[in-house]
């Protein structure tokens, strides 16, 4: 924790969570067994979360381009992600998580999973600590029709439609927009995550393959955006 200003906390951090499957090849095992050490690197990124007291984390966990993936990965995919939760939705519960899903609810989505999803979100909905959202059959352009066809059935008058409102339709009104959004793995892209709300988000992009990242990965981002000068458009000087 040693350079970290907890006066200037991100109030939410995202995190892109890439590598899995190159963690996995560099080892000579299957993509999946990369995936699998990834759970730890989850858990102990949400403990390092509450630990420095930051409100809101989101996490990337399956995007709704994903399901181009081979057939064997998805489902090992749906699968590990209902055992994460059956394997840590109690500690986390103790822990003050309150834990979210975000993203389409398709048929594609095993049934047995969403059940999984709804429980847990129900177990932590009065919890104040953490708010740990799951991105899970999630796309920022996906979010965004979806809002708009909302908006479209709500009969809005077009001249009442300003970036407030459109706010309003997505996901979670709610949540703040990201201070900071991380992705490992040593790619600088953001691959359709939370596109409208990271307009003013601060990146940052790091070798890290997503199963060796732990907390003091996430102190070194949080150091690095504390570095920044967020200017949102307007000159300030820091
Ligand atoms: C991220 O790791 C996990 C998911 C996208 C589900 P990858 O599986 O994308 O790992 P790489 O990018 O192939 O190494
Ligand atoms: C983004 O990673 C999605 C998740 C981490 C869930 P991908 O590995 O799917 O992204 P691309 O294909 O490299 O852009
Ligand atoms: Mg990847």
């Amino acid at each position: 924790m040693d350079g970290l200003d907890f006066k200037k906390l991100p109030k939410h951090v995202a995190c892109i969570m890439d590598g899995n499957g190159r963690w996995a090849t560099s080892r000579g095992l299957p993509r999946i067994e990369g995936h699998a050490a990834g759970e730890e690197a989850l858990l102990d990124t949400v403990n390092g979360a509450l630990e420095i007291g930051i409100d809101w984390l989101s996490v990337y966990a399956f995007s709704t381009e994903n399901w181009k993936r081979p057939h064997e990965e998805v489902r090992f995919l749906m699968r590990f992600n209902e055992g994460i939760l059956t394997r840590h939705r109690d500690e986390l519960n103790e822990k003050g998580v309150r834990i979210r899903f975000s993203g389409r609810r398709d048929w594609r989505v095993p049934k047995r999973l969403i059940k999984h999803m709804d429980d847990s979100a129900e177990l932590t909905k009065r919890n104040k600590k953490l708010t740990l959202t799951i991105a899970f059959n999630y796309g920022g352009r996906a979010e965004l029709v979806d809002a708009i066809k909302e908006l479209v059935r709500s009969g809005i008058n077009p001249e009442k439609i300003d970036e407030k409102v459109i706010s309003r339709y997505l996901y979670f009104p709610d949540m703040p927009d990201p201070d900071l959004m991380i992705r490992t793995s040593g790619e600088f892209r953001i691959s359709n995550f939370l596109i409208w709300e990271i307009a003013y988000s601060e990146l940052v992009f790091t070798d890290v393959l997503w199963p060796d990242f732990r907390r003091q990965d996430l102190y070194d981002a949080i150091i690095e955006y504390q570095s920044r000068n967020r200017r949102f458009g307007a000159v300030k000087s820091k």
